[in-house]
């Protein structure tokens, strides 16, 4: 049976968000990952190779769960379930994305920024979501604000946070993962480090992500 949004993120203390451009490397980066203890993650759409490595990485490892990201309208949404992918990230949410999206079978992840915009997700039937860009967009301070009026949203703050971070917004109620690139840096991917790759994700996944930073 298929995942709900919210039991995908669950699992997921800190989700990578991966820019790929080889499809060879999928495979190889998706066990990095996993044996660094991060069970789910993303391939942005930003890249040719994205629908391919998301293809490539779901067949050789169905249990993970990889999503497909920079979603920008239905047919990015038809072609990455093509693909395979487990669910689908967006930066943000037009009415006729969102109309689409809250239509799908797939787990869905829209982006937001401002309360109207977490109130219009939720009205398409949609929650948890994606806050992005969360650190331009003010950071936990700014969640913590929506929390009193929007007690039910939840959020994956994605955008500009460091392993620094990660703790300030996992502190709060309405915060079930943390997203972003730091984990698999696009030079680590590049140079096919996946010593370096695990290391990250081990840290992020065991909560060591203060540390990591010093
Ligand atoms: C995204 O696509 O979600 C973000 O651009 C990832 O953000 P980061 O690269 O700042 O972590």
């Amino acid at each position: 049976m298929t995942k709900t949004m919210i039991e995908v993120l669950r699992k997921a203390r800190v989700m990578p968000v991966i820019e790929i451009d080889d499809v060879a490397s999928a495979i190889p980066l998706a066990e990095a990952l996993d044996a660094g203890g991060l069970q789910v993650f993303e391939f942005t759409l930003r890249t040719p190779a994205a629908l391919g490595a998301i293809e490539a990485a779901k067949k050789a490892r169905p249990d993970l769960a990889i999503g497909a990201g920079t979603v920008l309208s239905i047919d990015d949404a038809e072609r990455s379930i093509a693909a395979g992918a487990d669910f689908l990230v967006t930066p943000g949410a037009t009415p006729a994305l969102l109309a689409a999206l809250s239509r799908l079978g797939t787990p869905v992840l829209p982006g937001v920024a401002t309360a109207s915009e977490a109130m219009a997700v939720m009205e398409a039937g949609i929650n948890p979501m994606k806050f992005f860009p969360a650190e331009a967009a003010g950071g936990p301070a700014y969640l913590k604000l929506l929390a009193g009026p929007l007690p039910k949203a939840l959020f994956c703050p994605t955008g500009g946070i460091g392993p620094e971070r990660v703790d300030d917004y996992l502190a709060l109620p309405n915060v079930v993962c943390v997203g972003g690139s730091w984990v698999a840096p696009k030079d680590a991917v590049a140079a096919k480090d996946w010593a370096r790759i695990t290391e990250n994700a081990r840290r992020a996944a065991g909560g060591e992500s203060k540390s990591q930073s010093s």
